[in-house]
């Protein structure tokens, strides 16, 4: 069992401090935000996260997890300090490493006995030897030792703590041996395979493994776009190609194109890490731009069905950039609701959490639904953006006699066109025949 101190409460923070209480450590979870660490020693979980909720309250009440916004005696009373703090995106492109910085300094500061620095936040390659430096920096006694080992975490949102639970690897980057088998010795009781690199290795896995699962996603995006040039089906396509070893069927799924607080921000900052070192990163490039294009198949698609969209309503269900999430972040709806808006249309939207998250990104620009039929009722069109369970099993019935005019436009291919063919609508999807 070890002491940790989480620096940094957001969605990385909050679930690893969690999950690494419940496998037995002592975690203070940190945060400047002192209203944000209120809410949770309330119990209140400020991100929507399957288990999470459930999983904090446990931990708190076995005495393995808290949170405080004293990091200095966090800090104090711990092995090892995850940096956990958030990296956006500069508008360079580049990751903005200020949070990461200023928690170094601060740790530098208030170094008082050997610590293991662990760099938990997706940061550019060579961060972990400015985190040492930063640290550096900052020592009144510089003769106190301490490691910096890069960590860099694949949890996806919506499925965060299974990820953890059942984690498939854990790579940890150190200088010294030891200090990485510390860091990796926290993760024993998960039974995971443990690889051990460099610090700059580690750090380049990271933003290898979204830009690679964000490639797959462009390339079955833009076959997709093929597909419907030539009459062929990408859902068959995929599965085709998916079930050899070597492609794999993960990540194929085509779409209106990836969202979230990784995938964007990560392939851009490799692409500026990549235009630093001289190397022109096209094929990133392209992925990046595919990507970019892809959030507006749908309106091209209303437009051939419907027309002319001025004076139009169209029902929007799902805003979140993925299921099981309120997260906004980068969703194809911040890019599509406005283009619908600036075509002419009025927009009615509805998603089963994200609704008040929806509120900060489109205030009044749009009317909110209440439910997944009042929404679409009297709507010209309805458009499908996140693949959420509900709208996966639409009373196809009621659609067909609330809609004004029965068109399904669905960015996610939540049906088989089959099972969508002889209900009277008009389906239309991704990368496959319009059918009716
Ligand atoms: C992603 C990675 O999957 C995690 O391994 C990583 O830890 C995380 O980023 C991170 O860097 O923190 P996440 O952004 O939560 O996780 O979500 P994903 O499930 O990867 O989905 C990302 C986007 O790709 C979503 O918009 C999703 O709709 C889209 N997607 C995914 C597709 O369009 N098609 C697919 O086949 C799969």
């Amino acid at each position: 069992m070890r002491t940790i101190a989480m620096i940094g409460t957001g969605y990385v923070g909050l679930v690893n401090g969690t999950c690494l209480a419940h496998i037995g450590h002592s975690v203070q979870c940190c945060d400047t935000n002192a209203d944000k660490i209120e809410w949770l020693q309330q119990g209140r979980i400020p991100i929507y996260e399957p288990g999470l909720e459930a999983m904090v309250a446990e931990n708190v009440a076995a005495g393995r997890l808290s949170f405080t916004s004293d990091m200095a005696s966090a800090i104090e009373q711990s092995d090892l300090l995850f940096i956990a703090v958030g990296t956006p995106m500069a508008p360079t492109g580049a990751a903005d490493l200020g949070y990461i910085q200023s928690v170094a300094e601060f740790i530098g500061r208030h170094l008082t006995a050997y610590k293991t620095i662990v760099i938990k936040s997706t940061v550019p390659v060579g961060t972990g030897r400015m985190v040492d430096s930063w640290i550096r920096a900052n020592m009144q006694n510089p003769q106190i030792p301490f490691d910096v080992v890069s960590n860099p975490e694949f949890l996806r949102e919506g499925s965060a703590v299974a990820d953890f639970m059942k984690m498939e690897r854990c790579i940890v980057g150190a200088i010294r041996p030891e200090a990485a088998q510390l860091v990796a010795d926290c993760f024993e009781p998960l039974n995971t395979k443990t690889y051990f690199t460099t610090p700059e290795s580690a750090e380049m896995i990271k933003y290898a493994a979204n830009a690679f699962l964000a490639t797959k996603i462009s390339f079955i995006n833009a076959i997709a776009n093929l597909c419907e040039r030539y009459g062929a089906d990408v859902e068959d396509v995929a599965e085709g190609i998916g079930s050899d070893s070597r492609i794999g069927s993960a990540f194929l799924r085509a779409g209106i194109g990836y969202g979230g607080s990784c995938f964007p921000k990560d392939t851009h900052a490799l692409n500026w890490m990549a235009d630093q070192a001289g190397y022109n990163f096209g094929l990133l490039k392209e992925v990046i731009q595919t990507n970019e294009e892809q959030k507006y198949v749908l309106l091209k698609k209303l437009v051939q069905a419907l027309g002319d969209l001025r004076g139009t309503t169209i029902a929007v269900l799902g805003l979140s950039f993925k299921p099981n999430t309120d997260d906004l972040r980068d969703a194809p709806s911040l890019a599509l609701i406005p283009a619908l808006i600036a075509a002419g249309a009025s927009v009615r939207v509805y998603d089963p959490v994200a609704m008040s998250e929806a509120r900060k990104w489109f205030g009044s620009d749009v009317n909110y639904g209440i439910g997944v039929y009042q929404t679409i009722a009297g709507c010209d069109a309805c458009l499908i953006l996140t693949e959420w369970r509900e709208f996966i099993t639409l009373d196809l019935e009621q659609v067909r006699q609330l809609l004004k005019r029965p068109i399904v436009v669905d960015g996610r291919n939540c049906y088989s066109l089959a099972s969508m063919s002889g209900h009277g609508i008009e389906y239309h999807s991704i990368g496959r025949t319009a059918v009716s």
